[in-house]
């Protein structure tokens, strides 16, 4: 029977979610990748135990995490059920809709219909009564945004999230998803946007826009799905994400323009005693309206590397400007 750690809350730091009374861990661990049903479950149980020995209260799931979809809230159902269950009230779990589900037009998108019985299915599959976030995973171009989002408020009201958020919405359409929220009165805990030293961009507006409407913010893929760490520094490693029929990172994408500038941020990041992709996420941390980077994982020490990152958060101006210049070369 896993016992956690007495010391869990000891090494992490916890953020409040922009003007909710939440607060997240600075690192989050999420199971798009490596908790499938194609993978083997001990590494997940054990990653999943480790992360929360060390802190990491929040896990982060979507309908079609997998493969095949669905998988990855079964196997953290499993895990919940067989160990976790008595820390349930220590955990936030998140999951989310938007992606394609089930064949027809009610299983994709953003329409009332979808996004409820989305998560009847996600709650049934991970064994709970509720998830602590609900997002909608994308913006839908077709459906009503007042529809999206009083989908979300009646799913507060259900009893189904204590809170909900929105993935990879725009800046303005990110405004209006707030207004409506807060008119209905279930305010938007958190964005879930992609934002890393690669893809920086949330800074045109988002962080603006999260700022001023009190939003949280969890960045996913703060290491560009590896490409921020050493693993692709000497080619693409056979069991790395770019290697596996299913991974969302194509070796076409491991280019040596990133593998390069990698290489060179590496060396920035030495020079801080820091490991690149600890630098990585101090990176992304260093915003105020920053509540949590959000991880993958596909052994232990990928979490224990990411911990480790709290112990340096600050950047001299100096580094600052050499990342820049690194990037932009
Ligand atoms: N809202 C959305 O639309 C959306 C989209 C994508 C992701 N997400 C969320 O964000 C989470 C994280 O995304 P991500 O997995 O792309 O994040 P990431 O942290 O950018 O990449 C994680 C991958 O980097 C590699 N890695 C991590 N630490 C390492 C280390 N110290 N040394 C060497 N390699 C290391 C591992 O690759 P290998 O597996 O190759 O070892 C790991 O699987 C997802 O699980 C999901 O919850 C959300």
């Amino acid at each position: 029977m896993y016992q956690s750690s007495n010391n869990r809350y000891e090494a992490m730091h916890y953020r409040r979610c922009g003007r909710s009374g939440l607060k997240l861990p600075a690192i989050s661990l999420g199971l798009w990748h490596n908790f499938g049903g194609v993978d083997p479950m001990e590494n997940s149980r054990a990653m999943v135990y480790r992360a929360f020995d060390l802190g990491i209260t929040h896990f982060d799931l979507a309908n079609n995490y997998g493969p095949p979809p669905g998988s990855a809230e079964e196997t953290f159902g499993s895990i919940l059920r067989s160990d976790l269950a008595h820390y349930r009230d220590e955990l936030v779990i998140s999951t989310k809709a938007g992606y394609y589900m089930w064949p027809g037009p009610y299983g994709e998108w953003g329409s009332r219909k979808y996004l409820i019985s989305s998560l009847d299915q996600s709650l049934h599959r991970m064994g709970i009564d509720y998830v602590d976030i609900f997002y909608s995973h994308r913006p839908d171009p077709e459906t009503p945004l007042e529809e999206t989002m009083s989908a979300l408020d009646h799913i507060v009201r259900s009893g189904k999230a204590l809170y909900v958020g929105i993935s990879s919405y725009s800046a303005d359409r990110t405004r209006d998803a707030s207004r409506i929220l807060r008119s209905l009165g279930t305010p938007c805990l958190i964005h879930q946007p992609r934002y890393s030293m690669f893809d920086r961009w949330i800074e045109e507006g988002l962080l603006t826009v999260l700022r001023e409407e009190g939003i949280g913010s969890i960045f996913f893929s703060p290491l560009a799905q590896g490409l921020l760490t050493d693993k692709y520094l000497n080619g693409i490693p056979a069991d790395s994400r770019a290697s596996k029929p299913h991974g969302f990172l194509k070796p076409e994408q491991v280019t040596q323009g990133k593998v390069s500038k990698a290489g060179r941020l590496q060396e920035i990041a030495k020079r801080r005693d820091q490991t690149l992709a600890q630098m990585a996420l101090a990176w992304v941390l260093r915003h105020p309206e920053a509540t949590s980077a959000l991880i993958g994982a596909s052994r232990l020490e990928h979490i224990e590397d990411a911990v480790a990152t709290l112990r340096n958060l600050t950047f001299e101006r100096d580094e600052l400007e050499l990342i820049e210049k690194t990037l932009s070369s």
